[in-house]
């Protein structure tokens, strides 16, 4: 059987991109799936001089390890102000830092979600023009707007949406 991973770019206890990944994920039938947290993967902020001092941290091997033992990856990425949320970048920049193709050719369903009518759709914008750089390969996106007004109890209750959804997850599932 194959296996994914879903996690979100987010260390947020209540992530709505998690909630969305595992939703996105359990979508996804005959897979086993892992659902992975930031929180679990704890690292020192980036510095270049951290670097040639202490070396690579283990946790941003583990998670690299994760990625290539995985057939597959289901991302929703949070926004900060435009952008990837730290615990994220700093993640990507370590792992960068052992191998510069680290998404590994992994089919990838990357989605974005915020509680605005954009949905996290500039931070999505980056990570398609920065991802296929780095050995991404996404099989398709989706940016989920006002995730407030339209996902509730673990599930999207937007029948369009959900719609949408589903059909990229289908596009995910038959690229695994
Ligand atoms: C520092 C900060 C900056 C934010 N910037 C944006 C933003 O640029 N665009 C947006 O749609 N939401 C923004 N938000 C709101 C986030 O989308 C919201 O907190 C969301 O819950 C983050 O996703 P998460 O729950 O998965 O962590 C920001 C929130 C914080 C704390």
């Amino acid at each position: 059987m194959k296996n994914i991973i879903a996690f979100a770019g987010s260390n947020s206890k209540t992530s709505i991109n998690k909630q969305l990944s595992i939703y996105a994920a359990s979508l996804v039938e005959n897979v086993e799936t892992t659902v992975l947290d930031l929180n679990d993967f704890d690292l020192p902020l980036y510095g270049i001089d951290l670097e040639n001092e202490k070396g690579i941290p283990e946790n941003a091997h583990k998670f690299l390890e994760t990625i290539k033992s995985s057939d597959g990856i289901i991302l929703s990425l949070a926004e900060h102000n435009g952008a990837y949320a730290t615990v994220f970048k700093n993640l990507f920049d370590w792992m960068s830092r052992i191998d510069g193709k680290l998404w590994s050719e992994k089919p990838m369903l990357l989605m974005a979600t915020s509680p605005g009518v954009r949905g996290g759709v500039t931070v999505l914008e980056i990570a398609k023009g920065r991802f296929s750089f780095m050995g991404g390969n996404i099989i398709t996106d989706f940016s989920f707007p006002s995730f407030g007004d339209n996902f509730k109890d673990g599930k999207v209750i937007n029948d369009d949406l959900n719609k949408e959804l589903k059909s990229k997850v289908e596009l995910f599932k038959n690229a695994l």
